[in-house]
């Protein structure tokens, strides 16, 4: 038997008994004649003792760093006992040991605070995932996995695998293409999604299906993108949005359960998302953040505190309110305390070019009932404390607000809001709040291009109460400055997303199923006849032959996992991930490949600098 123990199974109950034991040597470390090692495998560390008698044998055969061992010895209490290690009762007493084999010097040092930087630390992957914390990745990514497949089995969903080499599915990426050999000249491309595949799996009947599936995107990659991801992908036939919601409201909270141990009882919250742009200044709001965004100068939002009206701050000669397009204004609770020196360093927070504004306006709501402020120059008092008044602002609390072009302002408001959740200790990584985010519109208008493009991809379903509009009025634009006119730019569509702590984790919707509709659909993104039928032709027969009302959704499974291991980065949560620049640095992809493959595929290079 290679080994009858693991480095992390031997404890005070054990002592006494002959054990073998296989690892890596981790550290080695001389005390006068006597040698201690400790021995680490998937399971933990143990430490080995070699006394004086087994010496000779190690200077013939010495040990060194990462190597392989084999001991066979006794389990014997320690006089010196490490409480930090599940093992450090005991120590093994060697009486013998095989070098299964030797190790150069590793790169980095093996161990959770390591030595190596990133880029090295990919180089070397098969060494990096032998560190503990990664191995801790791995297996939250193993335990979601099984939470996830054991939900959806007892649910009735069927794992059905679909095909990678497949022709393009938008999802608003670039695809990945691979030639085809038996047919020259011509390109499968690698799937976004498998979004057409398990629509037609509903035409088959297949009414609840799920899959654990690697999805390819030829995108800008960010901490949180990869070129090549896993997504937890579902679809149901015979459903509403509510029976979505209510299904993978379950999922996620099995997940909680059976990997955090957290109840999470409560009713996922749910926003629309124009309550979402409007308050938190983007679509995934943190909603550990309990400030909310109000914007004093939209008169038509509906989301303007009843109390703010833009006659509040304009005219009283504030050029920047008075000419910024749009101004919003953040309650920031218990900050009037701020001193001079933290309002001027988040002022500078806000200019940073990342952020793009011009200057902070804050007002400060004393406890003794004065408003400070930033402007007082242009504000008397009591403007000063009407304002704060519309923002919902209690004594104690600091109004900040930044003014500007509306999209760059809302987006430096989002930023502003999240950085102060950040700063006061708000965004815990161990408090999870999950969100859906409803009522997408269904469009949205490609200025430059002059097109409309579907906001989540073409297969998704207007509300009901808006199939009319949309079959009724044609998607031709002669003005594009004036699309928001135009009645396509209020479709809403049956979309949701689920969001966890500002992530989104999760997107889906319930899908067009009829080939009217369908067709009308990529006709309004400026597909003609002849490229329907060429791009999707397959899906449109389908939807002739008895296609069901059907909906789905597909969670970011290396995402889900990064945010329950409390880190920013997907990539410590996949085993090989590539990096920013797409590269798998540990094999050197992507590479050039020989000549005679190029000859086979009939392909040859003229590449274009
Ligand atoms: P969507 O494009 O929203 O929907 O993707 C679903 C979820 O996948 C995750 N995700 C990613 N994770 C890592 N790297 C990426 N490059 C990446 N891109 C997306 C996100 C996202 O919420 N077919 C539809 C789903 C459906 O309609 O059922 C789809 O793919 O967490």
């Amino acid at each position: 038997m290679f080994r009858t123990h693991t480095c992390g199974e031997l404890r005070a109950g054990h002592v006494g008994k002959n054990t073998t034991l296989a690892g890596w040597v981790q550290t080695i470390r001389k005390f006068g004649s006597i040698t201690f090692v400790d021995l680490r495998d998937r399971y933990g560390i143990t430490q080995l003792l070699f006394n004086e008698s087994l010496n000779p044998e190690l200077e013939k055969n010495p040990l060194g760093r990462e190597f392989v061992l084999q001991v066979n010895g006794t389990v014997s209490e320690r006089s010196n006992k490490n409480t930090q290690l599940p093992t450090g009762d005991i120590e093994i007493l060697v009486s013998s040991f095989t070098i299964l084999n030797a190790a150069a010097t590793p790169p980095f040092t093996i161990q959770d605070d390591t030595d190596g930087g990133d880029d090295l630390r990919m180089r070397y992957r098969y060494l990096d995932l032998r560190r503990p914390a990664v191995r801790n990745n791995l297996e939250l990514r193993d335990a979601v996995n099984r939470a996830a497949r054991n939900y959806l089995h007892q649910e009735g969903f069927l794992d059905i695998e679909t095909p990678f080499l497949i022709k393009s599915t938008p999802e608003g990426a670039r695809d990945f293409v691979v030639p085809s050999r038996m047919n020259p000249g011509q390109f499968y491309a690698l799937p976004q999604s498998p979004q057409t595949f398990k629509q037609l799996l509903m035409v088959s009947g297949y009414d609840r299906y799920y899959q654990i599936v690697k999805c390819f995107r030829d995108e800008d990659l960010r901490a949180d993108r990869q070129p090549e991801f896993t997504q937890i992908d579902c679809e149901m036939s015979f459903v509403e949005q509510e029976d979505i919601l209510q299904m993978f409201e379950g999922l996620i909270k099995s997940i909680f359960k059976e990997v955090k141990g957290i109840d999470y009882t409560e009713t996922v919250q749910r926003m629309s998302w124009e309550e979402a742009m409007w308050t938190c200044g983007n679509d995934k709001p943190d909603i550990r953040i309990g400030m909310k965004l109000l914007n004093l100068k939209k008169p038509d939002s509906v989301y303007r505190d009843r109390n703010a009206s833009p006659e509040l701050i304009c005219g009283a000669d504030f050029k920047v309110f008075d000419e910024a397009e749009t101004v919003i204004a953040l309650a920031v609770p218990g900050a009037a305390e701020y001193t001079r020196k933290q309002t001027d360093e988040l002022t500078e927070w806000v200019k940073r070019p990342q952020i793009g504004m011009k200057g902070l306006v804050y007002i400060k709501c004393q406890s003794d009932g004065h408003f400070k402020s930033s402007v007082d120059k242009f504000y008397s008092e009591e403007r000063l404390q009407a304002i704060a008044q519309a923002c919902g602002a209690q004594p104690g609390d600091l109004v900040l607000i930044v003014a500007g072009a509306e999209e760059r302002t809302r987006k430096a408001a989002s930023e502003l809001r999240l950085e102060l959740g950040e700063r006061m200790g708000l965004r815990k990584k161990d408090e999870f709040k999950l969100l859906w985010v409803l009522d997408f519109p269904l469009f949205e208008y490609d200025e430059e291009g002059n097109r409309w493009v579907a906001r989540h991809h073409p297969f998704t379903a207007p509300k009901p109460t808006q199939i009319t509009t949309m079959i009724e009025k044609e998607p031709a634009i002669s003005d594009a400055s004036k699309y928001l006119d135009h009645p396509y730019a209020q479709i809403k569509a049956n979309a949701y997303d689920m969001v966890l702590n500002g992530n989104e984790i999760g997107g889906g919707s319930i899908r067009i199923y009829q080939r009217a509709l369908q067709e009308k659909m990529f006709a309004a993104l400026g597909m003609d006849k002849e490229e329907q039928q060429h791009k999707f032709g397959f899906l449109l027969g389908a939807f002739e032959y008895g296609a069901p009302p059907h909906g789905g959704i597909a969670f970011g499974f290396d995402r889900l996992c990064s945010i329950l291991g409390g880190s920013e980065s997907i990539r410590d949560f996949i085993a090989f991930p590539k990096n920013n620049a797409g590269r798998d640095v540990m094999l050197d992809a992507p590479s050039s490949i020989d000549d005679k493959q190029l000859d086979e595929l009939q392909i040859r290079l003229d590449l274009k600098k």
